[in-house]
């Protein structure tokens, strides 16, 4: 069902992205580290389930956000590599005690080092980690560094919607030095087109069999953009509620979800309020360019340090509030430009 709101790890109820999926199998078959970058609810974790569900191989899943220290993800990273190392043995170790069905009598071999077990192991196994730029902040790019190392039969697939930090952990921007020089896959999931978007919803209304004026969805597609999230939830109110009503309570929910990222954001910036004036000159005034952000701060009276402009526009990519596109910035997601108009 295109309007189930939960991460999609049926190929079936997963729209478009086509190419991405392919890209991604295509790549497990070459590469040690695959990156999925896309931002907020564009539906990274769905082309990871969808993936991690279609191929038949042994795969373990993380999302780092289950953790709050360093103690916590140590301890998540060894029992997942446990439960790996398990799967892989009952993929390629079993040994058939007896066949006398239907009872079947299957054993381990006695228990070896799980690292030991995936590191021999003939069968390529799926490593998935979820908001995995939570690993920088845990200082764990080394064990990634490590794994991709020493452990060729494995492939890691990693998602995470601030894109600038992900990229840290690989390397750019000045970031980790752990993962430098080696190949890995990247992808980026985008936002649907209009015309896919209004297509993904006229589908999900069919599904369900409920039929829905094209004015509103149009609507729809207007204030909530191509995001897969915010589109599904919409679809899935709208099922019960009013056009209005599905609308509105999704505008609230996005809004206020933007509102506590941005809040978050803001709370680690020394320079708060010239980074949330940035914000605010750019959702309100359409300012695009570093020298009308510049004008609008100084129009402010907040006077900042020399190379403070370009420093914040580089964060605000980092945690994927801006992009930067034909050298202009810009607020990508309308629900974050509504979020900032509205503070
Ligand atoms: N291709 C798709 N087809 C149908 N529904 C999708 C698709 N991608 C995502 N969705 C739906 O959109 C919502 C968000 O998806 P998902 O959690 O995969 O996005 P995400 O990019 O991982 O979000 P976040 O940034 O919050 O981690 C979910 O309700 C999911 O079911
Ligand atoms: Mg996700």
């Amino acid at each position: 069902m295109y309007f189930d709101t939960a991460p999609k790890t049926d190929r079936k109820d997963f729209f478009n992205y086509e190419e991405e999926f392919e890209g991604v199998v295509k790549a497990i078959r070459r590469e040690r580290l695959i990156v999925i970058k896309g931002l907020r609810r564009v539906g990274k974790s769905s082309l990871m389930g969808v993936v991690a569900n279609s191929l038949n191989r042994p795969y373990e899943w993380i999302d780092c956000r289950a953790v709050h220290s360093k103690e916590g993800m140590a301890a998540l990273l060894n029992k997942t590599m446990k439960r790996l190392a398990f799967k892989l043995s009952l993929f390629s170790r079993i040994e058939i005690k007896e066949i006398n069905l239907p009872h079947i009598a299957l054993s381990l071999k006695e228990e070896e080092d799980s690292e030991e077990v995936i590191r021999k192991s003939r069968i390529k196994a799926l490593l998935f980690i979820d908001e995995a730029q939570l690993l920088l902040s845990y200082g764990f790019d080394r064990w990634l560094a490590y794994i991709y190392d020493r452990l060729p039969s494995l492939t890691t697939i990693i998602a995470g919607s601030q894109i600038g930090l992900l990229e840290r952990l690989i390397g750019k921007n000045n970031g980790s030095k752990a993962l430098k020089g080696r190949s890995y896959y990247e992808i980026t999931l985008h936002p649907l087109s209009r015309a896919k978007a209004l297509t993904f919803l006229m589908r999900g209304f069919e599904e369900v069999g409920k039929s829905v004026p094209m004015e509103e969805l149009n609507e729809a597609v207007n204030r909530l953009g191509g995001f897969m999230g915010w589109l599904t939830l919409y679809g899935h109110k709208r099922v019960e509620k009013s056009h209005g009503e599905a609308l509105e309570e999704v505008e609230k929910l996005a809004q206020s979800i933007v509102a506590d990222e941005l809040f978050e954001f803001l709370e680690r910036q020394r320079n708060k309020k010239a980074y949330m004036e940035i914000l605010k000159g750019m959702a309100t005034y359409s300012l695009s360019t570093w020298e009308q952000i510049n004008s609008y701060l100084i129009s402010k009276k907040l006077t900042h340090s020399r190379g403070f402009l370009s420093k914040a526009l580089k964060k605000l990519k980092e945690h994927s509030f801006i992009i930067e596109k034909d050298g202009k910035y810009i607020i990508a997601d309308p629900l974050v430009r509504t979020t900032l108009k509205n503070l």
